[in-house]
């Protein structure tokens, strides 16, 4: 594979596979710490049009770890600041035969027309309300260490599915994984997309009873909301949020709390969660390195160009 895009293209035998690796260059990291020169004379570019620390960062550690040379494009302080569009700006780049590119941009489908325009590797870091496919892999990578075999086991993403593309990879990797995933927000929030095994609540209490083992939670994205229909962040807390009094029934449960970050504290979760002993969110970030060492690892940069115009959902 050149790029990696999406995680609804993604076969079951490759997700295994990139978990399996994500494991070993754990263990590697763990072990020694040291560099391996698995990408020695490759260069990384790391292009992000919508600010981020937990992806931007872990993709310039795991490309460092592989021995890569690693630069950062400065969009602020770039010529795209004096109208330069993405397609010249990557022209650009590509004239100095970048390896990888990583991408982040607001629209959805960008890293895919810039794959198909160039002969460096390109990773999806983010694109709009589309897709986040390593925010994926590490979360289900983040699962499986808990549930060695995580077929059968629920989660329940809650917040704002509608914008978030963490939803919408990681539900549907979970589900390539066997795992039962359900929904829950405000009912103009929660779409219709997915198959009909998704169990859709807007009632939390009616989302518990579904006895979930897992409880994600999405960050409330006030920059993509129409404020409109959207409840106060007091009220949000209070209807979806994990309060204090929902944390102790969690904790009786002995239910895992995951969250992609950044957390909107008060909002989608108490101060106290951040104490949980079975919260999983440091877990996330830490294993996001080993994840995107896995990725950077498996693509081969200078293959096939990808097929024209591939099939992005609408909602
Ligand atoms: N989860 C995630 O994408 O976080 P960042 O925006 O900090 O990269």
């Amino acid at each position: 594979r050149k790029d990696l895009l999406d995680i609804a293209s993604l076969q079951r035998e490759e997700i295994e596979l990139l978990l399996d690796q994500s494991t070993a260059f754990k263990k590697l990291l763990t072990s020694s710490g040291k560099k391996v020169p698995v990408l020695e004379g490759k260069s990384v570019l790391m292009l992000f049009y919508e600010p981020s620390t937990r992806t931007h960062s872990s993709f310039e550690v795991a490309a460092k770890r592989l021995s890569a040379e690693v630069t950062n494009f400065n969009v602020a302080h770039s010529s795209i600041t004096k109208g330069e569009s993405v397609r010249e700006t990557v022209e650009t780049l590509q004239a100095m035969r970048t390896d990888y590119l990583i991408v982040r941009h607001s629209r959805s489908g960008l890293p895919g027309l810039i794959a198909r325009q160039t002969k460096a590797a390109v990773i999806n870091a983010g694109d709009g309300a589309h897709e986040h496919p390593t925010q994926a892999l590490l979360d289900a990578f983040t699962i499986k260490e808990k549930f060695s075999d995580p077929r059968g086991k629920k989660v329940l993403i809650i917040g704002d599915v509608l914008h978030s593309r963490v939803a919408r990879s990681t539900s549907t990797l979970l589900q390539k994984l066997g795992v039962e995933v359900a929904f829950l927000g405000p009912g103009s929030l929660v779409p219709k997309y997915g198959p009909a095994t998704i169990c859709r609540f807007t009632n939390y209490q009616q989302a518990m009873a579904w006895a979930p083992d897992v409880v994600y939670l999405l960050r409330v994205q006030m920059e993509r909301q129409d404020v409109q229909f959207f409840p106060s962040l007091r009220e949000y807390h209070r209807i979806y949020g994990i309060t204090n009094t929902r944390l102790e029934e969690i904790r009786q449960r002995g239910l895992y709390i995951m969250h992609p970050g950044p957390v909107n504290r008060g909002v989608e979760l108490c101060d106290a969660v951040m104490d949980y002993e079975r919260s999983l969110i440091n877990n996330q970030a830490e294993n996001g390195i080993a994840v995107r060492m896995a990725v950077l690892d498996w693509l081969t940069p200078g293959g096939d160009l990808p097929k024209p115009e591939p099939a992005y959902a609408t909602r």
